[in-house]
């Protein structure tokens, strides 16, 4: 009989209590590839799936992890052969089935992306959904109509949330590919690491935090990346600039959106809506490949660190808080 080591979450008496363990492999769900895991990562989602908050998790005992990477160890898809390097995001795994806190995984097919070479399984990690979710957000406002235009203050790009997961991935992308990037955070202490990650400004979370009190303010923002919501998403609606979009990827800051349909009607503003959890697969891989391509892959040191499996339960609630910065990749072996 052959097992591996999983983080496996147990509800036990209306709590979610989590446990390192040595799992039969004939429990991994139906799938037709089989992964040998090497690195996970720690996403917000993760971080409410860990805490057993939003419902997310219908059964137990189950194992989170909604990114990984590794290699293929059994297939029966002809799309893959054992030993080729594969990562997944999304699709729901780590929710509604189990995911990557594990030492294997067993997924459809369909739901692995090739590891284009040149990107570690480790690199691969340090961008996961987050990653992803940025991305994706750049390519909807350029296909809006936001350009670079040599990172003029006309070509300001806003991005909240700033020093989490996907703003710093965003900040390090939109600055790669020349724009002014301005860096909304609640942690000011965080300067060097986001002017290090190219931000060319910092705004105090504070000053878009509150409810807007008029519809229409100074237009500033050529787009936006909002990682936020709430009050915040809601006060970047009415400073975008005529024509300009904001790309709604998060609630980290509420998900309600107390706004006026006024900036779309006199501005001709954008809400775009990004969702990288069902994304189709082939808009994810034209995605990765702007990723090999945009983020200069350096920056990716600065902004991740490596963590053991044993120690994402402790990381859950201070994601929740706010507390993390960047991206936290888990070692699975570790
Ligand atoms: N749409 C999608 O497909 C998708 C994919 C991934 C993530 N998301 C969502 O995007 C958001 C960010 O995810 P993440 O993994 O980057 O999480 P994260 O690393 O925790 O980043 C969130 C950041 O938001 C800021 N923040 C936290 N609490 C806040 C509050 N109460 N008010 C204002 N700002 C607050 C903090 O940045 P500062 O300290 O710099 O202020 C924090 O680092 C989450 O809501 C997540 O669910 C959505």
């Amino acid at each position: 009989m052959s097992t591996f080591r999983a983080l496996v979450l147990h509800e036990e008496g209306g709590r979610v209590v989590p446990r390192l363990e040595s799992v039969d492999e004939a429990r991994l769900p139906a799938g037709d590839v089989t992964v040998a895991v090497e690195y996970s990562a720690l996403n917000y989602k993760d971080g409410m799936i860990l805490e057993g908050q939003g419902r997310l998790v219908r059964q137990y005992p189950h194992v989170p992890g909604i990114d990984f990477a590794g290699t293929v160890e059994r297939s029966d898809s002809p799309e893959f052969k054992p030993g080729d390097p594969v990562f997944l995001t999304g699709w729901r795994v780590g929710e509604v089935r189990w995911g990557g806190y594990a030492e294997k995984a067993r997924v459809p097919a369909a739901f692995l992306v090739r590891r284009p070479a040149g990107l570690s399984a480790r690199q691969a990690m340090a961008i996961g959904t987050a990653g992803l979710t940025a991305m994706l957000a750049v390519i909807a406002l350029e296909r809006h109509g936001l350009t670079p235009a040599g990172g003029a203050v006309a070509n300001e790009v806003l991005v909240t949330g700033a020093a989490g997961g996907v703003g710093s991935i965003a900040v390090a992308l939109l600055s790669a590919l020349g724009y002014r990037v301005v860096a909304a955070t609640g942690r000011p202490e965080l300067r060097e690491y986001l002017t290090g990650l190219g931000a060319a400004e910092l705004l105090e979370r504070a000053a878009l935090a509150e409810k807007p009190t008029r519809p229409l303010d100074r237009e500033r923002w050529a787009g936006a990346v909002d990682a936020v919501g709430g009050n915040t998403l809601a006060t970047v609606l009415t400073q975008l600039r005529y024509r300009a979009s904001v790309a709604a990827c998060g609630l980290a800051g509420g998900s309600d959106l107390p706004a006026s349909v006024i900036p779309f009607l006199l501005r001709g503003i954008n809400l775009l809506g990004i969702d990288s959890v069902m994304c189709p697969k082939a808009e994810r891989i034209a995605a990765w490949s702007r990723l090999a391509r945009d983020l200069p892959l350096g920056q990716l040191e600065q902004i991740s660190q490596l963590v053991p499996l044993a120690e994402v339960p402790q990381l859950a609630p201070r994601i929740l808080k706010g507390e993390v910065r960047g991206r936290i990749i888990v070692n699975v072996a570790g």
